[in-house]
């Protein structure tokens, strides 16, 4: 088993917020989000108490993913604003004691990255094995789609996501046709060495660490994933050798094999075997109040038990991937699943807006790739101004248009309110905090869940304390069977807790953390 690597200090209380950058605030009247709007909105976040950030990806693209096919890992799109901005947003946020995470995509570029336009021509040059082409344009490489009929060269390249997103080449794991390399042939190792290079950039000018799309895909015909985290291994030992400081979090979704390919956290999503959408994204997710969190148990401790009781597992409120958390639960129901990802282990990681309550907007056309998608990523709602403070431009000229309901939720009106999701968040942050046992380490330990059952429990510990966890979303008053005393309330919200002959009376739509021994 690999060794405990629990990266950089701060990340053991980063509670992290992830930024779309699009949509957040635009700051020069041209209809799409900047980096002198995150910086102008750092203290909103601080003040919800919120440590660090994740923003998806800013560099020069065409964004037709939005941004996840770069074309200069080495520019901020000049829609965002330049790299000096991007250096003033790391020190604004360090001046704070704020840390940001930025987005690798490692795995592929746009077809506009000078790499893939020289790999693309026939004469050979250094950039001819950047990516994996196939021997022959009639041969498409099994397993994977493919982008043909574009180059000077033979052959068809393999696609990573949307047909113009060719992918980097890594290496197959056992390569068993003329046109596959293997992991340590010169051009999987080039490519290896450009990437540390784009880090190398990042970190040197002050990012704490990246958030990693598709972490677990670079190496092809890789089934059991012991390629990958070879690779990611070989990472590690850069890092650890000249940026030991920078945190890693993997979009893979195994933290079992994320972990030890020398990942700090990885995420639980709305893909891949994590039981994540039974909880918040299905026809009866759990935190709607009629659904079943057995399997994510299940599924959790197993992932837990794999990774040495590493708490390293973070469960986002949502990201720009999902249908947002309030189109399938509201009022209560949203608190309840916010005390949940507030006292889970791993950093929490809240979607902009999600602490607003802020709607799946239905019925968009796609942008930048969205598709679906969409509807999840339009404009902050800061308050009731024009484009709801997000931007002065004209409405139609807006990245996306805004939700038009009338009732849509605002930062302003819900910083103003005590009863208001954002502000049952910053207590729960705030809780979170004062708590060692809800921290990002502390250990968890689940009591039994049968099918379809409510409550969920579970008892979070550090050294110094207990806390025994109890959420129940549903409409039904349910009992917990309990023996032990238990001490006061550190949390409570809606309905009572109480202690009766058979364990605990858990009313309908509460929520309860415990003291216990
Ligand atoms: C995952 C990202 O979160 C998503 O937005 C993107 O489209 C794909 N990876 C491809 O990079
Ligand atoms: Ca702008």
């Amino acid at each position: 088993m690999t060794e405990r690597n629990i990266g950089p200090k701060w990340l053991s209380n980063a509670i992290f917020y992830e930024i779309y950058p699009q949509s957040f605030r635009d700051t020069n009247g041209d209809g799409i989000g900047d980096l002198n709007g995150v910086i102008e909105k750092l203290d909103y976040i601080k003040d919800l108490g919120c440590n660090a950030l994740w923003l998806n990806p800013c560099f020069q693209s065409p964004f037709l993913d939005a941004g996840y096919d770069i074309s200069d890992y080495y520019q901020v799109a000049p829609r965002y604003g330049t790299n000096e901005d991007m250096k003033r947003l790391f020190d604004e946020a360090h001046r704070r004691d704020m840390h940001v995470l930025l987005d690798l995509v490692p795995g592929h570029t746009s077809i506009e990255h000078k790499w893939f336009k020289e790999s693309c021509k026939a004469d050979p040059n250094p950039y001819t094995d950047r990516y994996i082409w196939t021997q022959g344009w009639f041969e498409v490489p099994e397993g994977y789609n493919a982008l043909c009929g574009v180059s000077e060269r033979e052959g068809c390249c393999v696609v990573n996501f949307f047909s113009h997103q060719p992918a980097l080449n890594y290496g197959y794991y056992q390569p068993d046709k003329p046109w596959q390399q293997g992991m340590e042939d010169p051009g999987p190792t080039a490519t290896l060495e450009a990437m540390k290079d784009v880090m190398r950039f990042w970190l040197s000018m002050g990012c704490d660490g990246f958030r990693v799309d598709m972490a677990g895909s670079l190496v092809k015909k890789d089934v059991e994933g012991k390629g990958t985290i070879a690779l990611w291994r070989k990472v590690r030992a850069f890092l650890q050798a000249e940026f030991p400081d920078a945190a890693m979090v993997s979009e893979w979704g195994e933290p079992d094999k994320s972990l030890q390919g020398g990942f700090h956290m990885d995420f639980l999503l709305h893909f891949g075997p994590s039981h994540y959408n039974d909880l918040f994204r299905c026809e009866h997710p759990f935190f709607g109040g009629d659904g079943d969190a057995s399997a994510f148990v299940a599924k959790y401790v197993d992932s837990y038990e794999k990774s040495e009781r590493k708490g390293l597992i973070c469960i986002p409120s949502g990201n720009h991937d999902m249908d947002r958390l309030a189109r399938t639960m509201q009022g209560v129901r949203q608190k309840i699943a916010f005390a949940f990802l507030l006292s889970m282990p791993g950093a929490p990681f809240i979607y902009y807006g999600d602490e607003i309550g802020m709607r799946y907007v239905e019925g968009l056309h796609s942008v930048e790739g969205g598709y679906r998608r969409t509807g999840s990523r339009t404009p902050m709602q800061w308050d009731h101004s024009a484009n709801a403070g997000f931007s002065a431009a004209s409405p139609e000229k807006l990245y996306l248009p805004l939700d038009a309901a009338a009732d849509r939720p605002t930062a302003q009106d819900q910083m103003g309110d005590e009863d208001s999701l954002r502000s049952e968040i910053r207590r729960l942050i705030a809780l979170r905090q004062a708590h060692p046992a809800l921290g990002n380490l502390a250990e968890i330990d689940f009591l039994p869940i049968a099918e379809n059952a409510y409550p969920l429990a579970y008892v979070r510990s550090a050294p110094q304390e207990k806390l025994l966890v109890i959420l129940n979303p549903s409409d039904r008053a349910v009992t917990l069977p309990w023996d032990r005393p238990l001490g006061p309330a550190v949390y409570a919200l809606g309905g009572k807790i109480q202690k009766t002959e058979n364990g605990l009376s858990v009313a309908p739509l509460s929520a309860g953390f415990y003291a216990i021994d």
